[in-house]
């Protein structure tokens, strides 16, 4: 029999399933910067030590198709794929990719974006270098 003490239990999972999105959806726009605000100006200033040659920007692909994953959740085109609690951006966009650095990209490459599915790269599954490679290359995914 359908009772509602029976079947609460699924109630409750949906309330928890809801508010942990809540939790976690802790950037109300894409635009708004990942960098912790005390560090922020810093990490703006970093730039690119390599130049963005057409080799390395195929590194960078490789990078992006092969071992950092990374196309798992940013997908082909750049454009992402849903993934819990928070999208990745769409690379695509060219107003997020002219307010955003390198220095920035590279923070979230080196720490993750806490709170959202954007896993920590740079030391972990791929070197310095080839993330700088790697964002050589989101930067060619930008539309006029
Ligand atoms: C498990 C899924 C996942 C993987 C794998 C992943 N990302 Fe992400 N990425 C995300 C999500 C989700 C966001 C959005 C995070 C946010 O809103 O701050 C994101 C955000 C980003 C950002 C933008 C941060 C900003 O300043 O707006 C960059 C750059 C990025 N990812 C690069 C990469 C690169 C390069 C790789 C591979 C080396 C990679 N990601 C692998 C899920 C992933």
């Amino acid at each position: 029999m359908w009772t509602w003490k029976k079947y609460s239990w699924i109630g409750l999972i949906i309330l928890a399933v809801l508010g942990g999105q809540k939790a976690f959806a802790v950037h109300s726009s894409i635009y708004e910067p990942r960098v912790p605000s005390e560090v922020l100006e810093q990490v703006q200033e970093i730039e690119n030590p390599f130049p963005a040659t057409r080799e390395r920007i195929e590194a960078g692909r490789q990078i992006y198709f092969g071992k950092g994953l990374c196309v798992t959740c940013h997908s082909n085109d750049g454009r992402g794929v849903r993934v819990p609690g928070h999208s990745p951006r769409d690379f695509t966009n060219k107003k997020w990719q002219d307010l955003r650095t390198d220095g920035e990209l590279m923070w979230v490459l080196r720490n993750g974006s806490p709170g959202t599915g954007m896993p920590i790269r740079v030391g972990k599954v791929i070197t310095e270098e080839e993330g700088w490679n790697a964002i050589h290359f989101i930067r060619t995914f930008a539309k006029e």
